[in-house]
């Protein structure tokens, strides 16, 4: 067996060839910022840096929702190319429950998996949508779906089913509501959670300053 260093890299490199293509809220670099944010959780929350590591590093490896909503192509890439590193089974096992639990659609759904990786990796995927980057990667994905920024007109929904806010043409600002203003509150580490409170609050100020030049106040 190699060690952790060679099988990082190993990863690092079928991770950045895999997602080349990849559009940008899921590209290399929200990887590699999910993986150091993960590894700096893990600083204080003590779990298995290799486990961490490698589950931040394969977490989007696929996405269902660009692969016909297949959930179970992510976890199963992870683990071929895992196998052929020849690593423990075990561990194996556990970076694929992760990733296979690591979703939002997941975390609202069944949990049938707990385990401290799998709150240190969620918690730092979930950083990277609030905050400076989050609100830039929401931006990003409303114009490559043709959102408008804002539109006073359409009130946020809070209720509406996954079906619904998959097909909905809600302005970006509405999913700052319907989803971003809400992840500080499913934080699982207290080191995430801390991080999670600046990132939130500098979302309030940036909405509070949209409105106001919104409104050529400011
Ligand atoms: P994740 O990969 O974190 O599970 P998604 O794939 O749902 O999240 O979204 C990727 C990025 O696109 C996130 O930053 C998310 O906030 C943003 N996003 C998802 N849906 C919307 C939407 N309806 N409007 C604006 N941004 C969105
Ligand atoms: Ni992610």
């Amino acid at each position: 067996m190699e060690n952790n260093t060679q099988i990082i890299n190993q990863t690092i490199d079928f991770v950045k060839t895999t997602l080349a293509d990849a559009e940008a809220g899921h590209d290399w670099f929200h990887i590699e910022r999910v993986y150091k944010t993960a590894l700096h959780l893990n600083r204080t929350e003590q779990g298995d840096v290799l486990i961490v590591s490698l589950a931040a590093l394969l977490h989007d490896i696929a996405d269902s929702k660009f692969n016909g909503g297949d959930e179970e192509i992510g976890p199963r890439i992870a683990g071929e190319f895992l196998q052929k590193l020849n690593l423990d089974p075990l561990l194996i096992e556990q970076v694929q429950l992760i990733i296979k639990n690591l979703s939002y659609k997941a975390s609202l759904g069944q949990i049938n998996f707990a385990s401290k990786e799998l709150d240190i990796v969620q918690d730092a995927d979930r950083l990277d949508a609030i905050g400076a980057i989050g609100i830039a990667r929401a931006f990003t994905y409303g114009g490559f779906k043709n959102r408008v920024l804002y539109d006073p007109e359409i009130k946020p929904d809070l209720n509406m089913s996954k079906e619904a806010y998959k097909n909905a043409v809600n302005p970006t600002i509405n999913h700052f509501y319907e989803k971003l203003l809400r992840l500080k509150d499913l934080m699982k580490t207290p080191a995430g959670k801390q991080m999670a409170m600046e990132r939130h609050q500098f979302m309030l100020d940036y909405l509070d300053q949209f409105y106001a030049e919104w409104e050529g106040i400011k």
